[in-house]
């Protein structure tokens, strides 16, 4: 392909993300600290968790409602156990993180969950799907296979903080880490050391492993204690950029 036609079909891409519904009411608020090229993304979303028991029927909770916006693909047997009914990735915010990463030749999913993010990422490269719960793993390859894209994915059942650096090259480790659960809901910004694991650990597992890390946090992080704990934690990041999803459509 002629670099022009390259050009044509990767504005093509942009140009239909941009045609959908949230993405064109992400606001993305860009702060630099220092030069590339190690990097920290830090993508957060509005925190939002259910405010009713979830139970293992779906079409009971609200989430329910959402199972497009989760995964378009619902209706051909899509599995979702009751965490993951709450904390999957939206599809679409899915898509615009893994379209950063568009050029990328392997990707680590360090909290694969049930696929939401390993499925886009896997669209564009290669994808090390890591999750400490094997159940997840096996609804991922079910949901991976739906898409097509299983054969882009090897899953690693375990704690991604034991994850040894791999031999193969990593452009950029992918971390969605548990929140903390629906407690901090009510706090104006997120406690950052409720979070478990540690993001100190993670960031350290996650440097590690790549050059380039991507977080998904809730939006009411203070973006300072990310900054704080590279630089108390000795960290090598040297650039830190926060995208800001402050409304996705896909979250009522
Ligand atoms: C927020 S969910 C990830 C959702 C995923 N991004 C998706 O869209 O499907 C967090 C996941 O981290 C996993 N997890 C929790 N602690 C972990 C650890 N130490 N190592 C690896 N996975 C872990 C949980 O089992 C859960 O699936």
């Amino acid at each position: 392909m002629t670099k022009s036609r390259v050009k044509k079909e990767e504005d093509k891409k942009k140009n239909n993300l941009k045609s959908l519904p949230v993405l064109s009411t992400l606001k993305e608020g860009l702060h630099l600290i220092g030069n590339p090229p190690l990097s920290v993304i830090c993508i957060m979303r509005k925190v939002h968790f259910p405010a009713i028991k979830l139970t293992s029927e779906p079409n009971t909770h609200k989430y329910f409602t959402q199972r497009y916006g989760l995964f378009s693909k619902y209706d051909e047997g899509i599995q979702l156990d009751d965490e993951s009914w709450y904390s999957v990735t939206h599809e679409i915010i899915a898509q615009h993180i893994a379209y950063i990463c568009r050029n990328c030749s392997i990707v680590m999913d360090g909290f694969a969950g049930v696929g939401g993010n390993v499925i886009q990422f896997a669209k564009y490269c290669k994808v090390l799907a890591v999750d400490i719960d094997k159940s997840k793993l096996e609804m991922l390859e079910n949901n991976a296979n739906i898409y097509g894209v299983l054969s882009n994915i090897k899953c690693i059942v375990d704690d991604f903080l034991n994850i040894p650096s791999h031999n193969c090259r990593v452009d950029v480790v992918f971390a969605s880490p548990p929140w903390g659960g629906p407690g901090y809901l009510n706090s104006r910004v997120f406690d950052i050391s409720e979070m478990a694991p540690k993001l100190q650990e993670i960031l350290r597992a996650c440097e590690k492993i790549a050059e380039n890390t991507i977080l998904y946090l809730p939006k009411n992080l203070d973006p300072l204690d990310i900054y704080r704990i590279i630089m108390e934690t000795h960290l090598k990041y040297k650039k830190i950029e926060f995208q800001v999803i402050s409304k996705a459509s896909a979250v009522s």
